[in-house]
């Protein structure tokens, strides 16, 4: 294997060049390389200047994560970042790309820092649940002050160069190329008689750094990081930078990131990353199957759901033309468009020159002939199984050949739309999660028919779309929807004509961490939307009253939800605040009698989560017996991106893993003998629970 780490000379400069692909992660044969180059220029008297630089794409993007589970071999980061540090020479690193986590970390340990203007610098660690622990929060504090420390780590997200050099974190942005622009910058250093700037050796800068501003930033970040404690944790080791010397302060940042290494909720979080990662990996998907190339993209159908993903699709640079039956309704549905991207504009999102780029890409039409030449069709139109045969019918004639036809149908049967397609290989759902120009979750549905080629060029679509695109395969609302409609919302129903309220379940669902409570949810998308589909798919008459009797009786009455102004809440014209509403207590009341359901009291919060909860591990289990997820990594990534279930806690399945499936069971058995047959146990959660195993050690069985 080549070297990860070269060094090279350039008259009194010492270049060590870190070439370990894709992202140069700080892995230990890079720490190996550097400690070693590092000793060599050290002791060359001719070498005046150490410059430290990237090849490839970025400089170094992080830790290597497998070290997470394998533990870290020497030389540790903490040693060899205080080589570096200590150095009697200056030490330069020229940032590329991305610097982040520990590749930030060295960078500040390193005595000047350039960038090309495109580099990046950012500490992301917070988006797993745990706090930059290779002397990140002692040193940043040290060169941009505790204020600007506290804001870039709660922040996770990197800035640009040029805001690195406003903030003092990059002393040169440069211009050209980066090999050339960092030597020059080193030369500079030299010629000037730069001396070594070991960061440890600063004081914090603690003006503005006080419990208001600790407190206002803890508020601001908890909203996007809702339950989790590492924010907090980040603040007590910036402040152990502030009131310990250096080598303390590592100790003490050492112990926290360890504590947070340890907690569920980074574990929870690292799951999620890998499983966001792996959901691109298709069993049985040859690596050889090459996706189509996707330029022209029609879409069916200018609602709701086909205008925002017209939004996606030119955002992405695609040619759109969009089709509506009726002239009006695509008159609504482009300047729905046309307004989305002029509000981005006055949001500061985009630019106004984006904005005509973007618009100028999408294109009305009134006739499907108008899709004879594009690659891709998405239709959208109403959830009605004759209408969407109807229209791939006529897809399937005037189309070319090769087009692919995705359907956005979120509960019908794919195969009998593709069926009447005459190119069941190429038809392949693609379930858009509403707003579909800013839910990143995309499930692709795998027909029985679907090809190899159409299935890559589907992930490849998500891909470009910037979203996650997870593979599912054909059931009555695939695997998000069915677990929602089929568990969670079904429950939260049942709890209403037993005695609990509306407010009450919002609430405990919101505390147990989901972004919205299930009928503030029910109220937003309309009630009408979900009876619709139980009534066309024929799912009502199969299942006994009173599955979701209370939501549709709010559908029935025309409560539609925000939409009509009432719903299971009432709102104020103009304003979405949800408030009381006395009539949704009788209605519910009066349904409970009319199915004799026996009402308590009260009903304690407890009992709500664990019923709200524990049906989406159970219908989770049945999916991944079916096959209709591949992995429960899967299923957890469909949740946490598409329907607000809290990150924090990994996904129902992690979540499940993590309660141990023999507790699950034995609560799932307990509520199978009060409340009926929709309790009665997975098989696979009975089985795995008598094994004491997990979701995530089958699914990763079965891989092998
Ligand atoms: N709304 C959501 O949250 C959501 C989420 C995921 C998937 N979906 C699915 O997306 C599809 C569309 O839902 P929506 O909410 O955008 O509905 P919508 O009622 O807002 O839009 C449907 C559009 O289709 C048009 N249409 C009807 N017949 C047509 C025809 N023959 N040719 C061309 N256009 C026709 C209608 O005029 C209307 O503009 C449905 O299959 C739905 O299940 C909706």
């Amino acid at each position: 294997m080549a070297d990860v780490v070269t060094l090279s000379r350039e008259g009194p400069i010492a270049v060590l060049t870190i070439d370990n692909p894709p992202v140069n992660a700080m892995s230990q044969s890079v720490r190996a390389g550097l400690d070693q180059h590092f000793r060599t220029a050290s002791s060359d008297a001719a070498v005046k200047a150490i410059l430290v630089l990237c090849a490839g794409r970025t400089f170094i993007a992080g830790a290597d994560l497998k070290e997470f589970d394998t533990g870290v071999h020497p030389p540790l980061h903490r040693d060899l970042f205080a080589a570096f540090e200590g150095s009697a020479k200056p030490v330069i690193v020229g940032l590329h790309g991305t610097a982040l986590g520990a590749g930030a970390e060295f960078a500040l340990a390193c005595h000047y820092r350039c960038a090309v203007p495109d580099a990046k610098i950012g500490l992301p660690e917070l988006t797993l649940g745990i706090i930059p622990g290779a002397g990140g929060t002692q040193r940043l504090p040290r060169v941009i002050g505790a204020r600007a420390a506290l804001e870039f780590i709660l922040n996770a997200a990197p800035v640009a160069a040029q805001k690195a050099k406003e903030i003092g974190l990059v002393d040169r942005v440069l211009d050209g190329e980066l090999r050339a622009g960092a030597i020059a910058y080193a030369q500079e250093l030299v010629s000037q008689g730069a001396q070594p700037r070991p960061t440890s050796k600063l004081s914090v800068d603690t003006s503005g750094f006080d419990e208001a501003f600790i407190q206002s930033s803890l508020a601001g970040v908890r909203k996007k990081m809702r339950g989790q404690r590492a924010p907090d944790y980040a603040v007590e080791a910036i402040q152990a930078a502030i009131a310990l010397p250096f080598e303390q302060g590592l100790d003490r940042e050492t112990e926290i990131a360890n504590l947070t290494l340890d907690s569920l909720e980074s574990k929870a979080l690292r799951h999620l990353f890998f499983a966001e990662r792996e959901v691109a990996k298709i069993p049985g998907l040859a690596e050889s199957v090459q996706p189509r190339n996707i330029r022209k993209v029609g879409i069916v159908g200018a609602g709701t759901m086909g205008s925002g993903i017209a939004i996606a699709c030119a955002d992405a640079g695609l040619e759109v033309t969009i089709i509506d039956a009726g002239a009006e309704a695509l008159a609504r549905g482009l300047s729905s468009i046309k307004k989305t991207y002029e509000s981005s504009v006055a949001r500061g999102r985009i630019t106004a020159a984006q904005q005509a780029e973007r618009t100028a890409l999408v294109r009305g039409a009134n006739e499907l002939a108008a899709l004879a030449d594009v690659d891709l069709v998405i239709e959208a139109v109403f959830e009605d199984m004759a209408l969407k045969q109807d229209i791939f019918r006529t897809l399937g004639k005037v189309c070319r050949a090769d087009a692919i036809l995705a359907s956005n149908t979120s509960t019908l049967d794919l195969d009998a739309i593709a069926a009447v397609s005459g190119r069941a290989a190429q038809v392949v759902g693609l379930h858009f999660f509403s707003p579909a120009n800013i839910m990143r979750l995309l499930e692709i549905v795998r027909g029985r028919n679907t090809s190899q080629e159409t299935l890559a060029t589907a992930l490849a679509i998500a891909k470009r779309l910037r979203k996650v695109g997870v593979v599912v395969g054909v059931c009555y609302g695939f695997v998000g929807n069915r677990m929602m409609l089929d568990g969670y919302v079904r429950e939260a129903d049942q709890l209403l004509l037993e005695g609990a309220t509306p407010e009450q379940v919002d609430r405990v669902i919101e505390d147990f961490g989901f972004a919205m409570g299930p009928f503030k949810m029910n109220d937003m998308g309309g009630n009408d939307v979900a009876l619709r589909a139980r009534e066309t798919t024929g799912i009502r008459a199969q299942r006994p009253s009173p599955y979701n009797e209370s939501i549709d009786e709010m559908a029935r009455m025309n409560r539609l939800g925000q939409k009509t102004g009432v719903g299971f809440y009432r709102y104020e014209k103009g304003d979405r605040t949800p408030l009381h509403d006395a009539e949704t207590d009788s209605i519910i009341a009066k349904v409970a009698a009319r199915f004799g359901v026996k009402r308590r009291a009260s009903i304690s919060d407890a009992e709500v989560q664990l019923r709200c909860v524990y049906p989406l591990i159970n219908e989770g289990a049945k999916i991944l017996a079916e096959g209709i997820a591949y992995r429960s990594g899967d299923i957890d990534v469909i949740w946490t991106t598409g329907y607000g279930f809290p990150r924090f806690r990994g996904g129902p399945m992690f979540y499940a893993d993590s309660i141990g499936l023999a507790n699950v069971l034995a609560e799932m058995k307990r509520l199978h003998a009060l409340h009926g047959h929709y309790w009665e146990p997975a098989p696979l959660l009975a089985e795995l629970a008598a094994k004491k195993s997990t979701f995530q050690e089958w699914s990763k069985s079965r891989k092998a």
